[in-house]
């Protein structure tokens, strides 16, 4: 069994952007600008936004933090959207989800100009993403992509199964998996999926993106499989300062000897998803 080392293959992405950026400066240019909007005070939204100002540092990036109480107005929101939409100076920006119930999200997204979606939500990227063309690709089915292409693993003509059909991770990562280059046969399954069992136990890669903290068991996965977790479930914990840890939806500790890769939780996907976004405004700096 081989770990994969998302924070190893993250840090190395960060110092290639910051590479790259040096250069730009170097050469006359301004550094690229990530704006981010964060509405009220939900702790883990908190803690991303803090990772990817501090990404934003890391690459040699401005980056930008409006804050807004969770009271804020669909339309101050929608307001200030259009307001970075028309700043030449935020190559791009993002606004973290989830938002109060009071705000209309997918208004939000749309609200987005897509060239500066670095976030890859708006319906313009995912479509073009869908159809193979430029785009932003949203950052975790993008990171995931990357780790299994630094990693070497075979994709092309493996049967891979995807836990979970949601809009930021199922539905594009499996997109991205059937994509020519890539060509894996994907099977995605949810809650009514009948048989997953037998389906994960057919499955070359398995990735877990439903949200049930330990959900993929030992008895489900078939020996040598990769295994690529996206949960980031927040459990009371008493062994952490912060009085919670992050838990997966695979089993490490059974699922682990029995695959040929995995990913941990914290240290695989998650950092890998920070690096995506980074990339994401470089190349809306550079107009791409
Ligand atoms: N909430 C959870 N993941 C994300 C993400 O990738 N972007 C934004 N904007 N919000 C999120």
């Amino acid at each position: 069994m081989q770990l994969i080392d998302g924070k190893a293959v993250a840090d190395q992405i960060k110092r290639e952007i910051a590479e790259e950026v040096n250069q730009i400066v170097a050469n006359g240019g301004r550094p690229p600008h990530l704006a981010a909007i964060l509405v009220g005070h939900d702790g883990g939204s908190e803690t991303y936004v803090a990772h990817k100002v501090k990404a934003c540092e890391q690459c040699g990036f401005k980056s930008t933090l409006i804050r807004y109480e969770s009271d804020v107005t669909e339309s101050e929101l929608l307001a200030k959207i259009n307001e970075l939409n028309n700043d030449a100076d935020v190559d791009g920006f993002i606004v973290q989800l989830p938002l109060p119930k009071h705000i209309d999200e997918q208004k939000v997204i749309e609200a987005v100009d897509y060239r500066k979606d670095v976030d890859g939500f708006h319906p313009i990227n995912v479509g073009r993403m869908s159809i193979g063309l430029p785009c932003f690709v949203s950052a975790t089915p993008a990171g995931i992509i990357e780790l299994l292409k630094r990693y070497k693993i075979q994709t092309s003509g493996k049967s891979c199964v995807v836990i979970g059909r949601s809009n930021i991770v199922g539905k594009p990562v499996a997109s991205l998996m059937m994509q020519k280059g890539i060509d894996a046969t994907v099977t995605v399954c949810h809650s009514r999926t009948q048989n997953l069992k037998e389906i994960c136990l057919n499955a070359d890669i398995i990735i877990a993106a439903l949200g049930q903290p330990e959900f993929l068991t030992a008895d489900m996965v078939k020996p040598g499989a990769v295994i690529i977790d996206v949960g980031t479930s927040r459990v009371a914990s008493t062994e952490t300062k912060s009085g919670f840890k992050l838990k997966g939806d695979v089993k490490f500790d059974e699922v682990a000897p029995k695959c040929s890769f995995i990913t941990p939780v914290p240290g695989g996907v998650g950092p890998m998803t920070i690096c995506s976004l980074m990339r994401n405004t470089l190349l809306a700096s550079k107009g791409v």
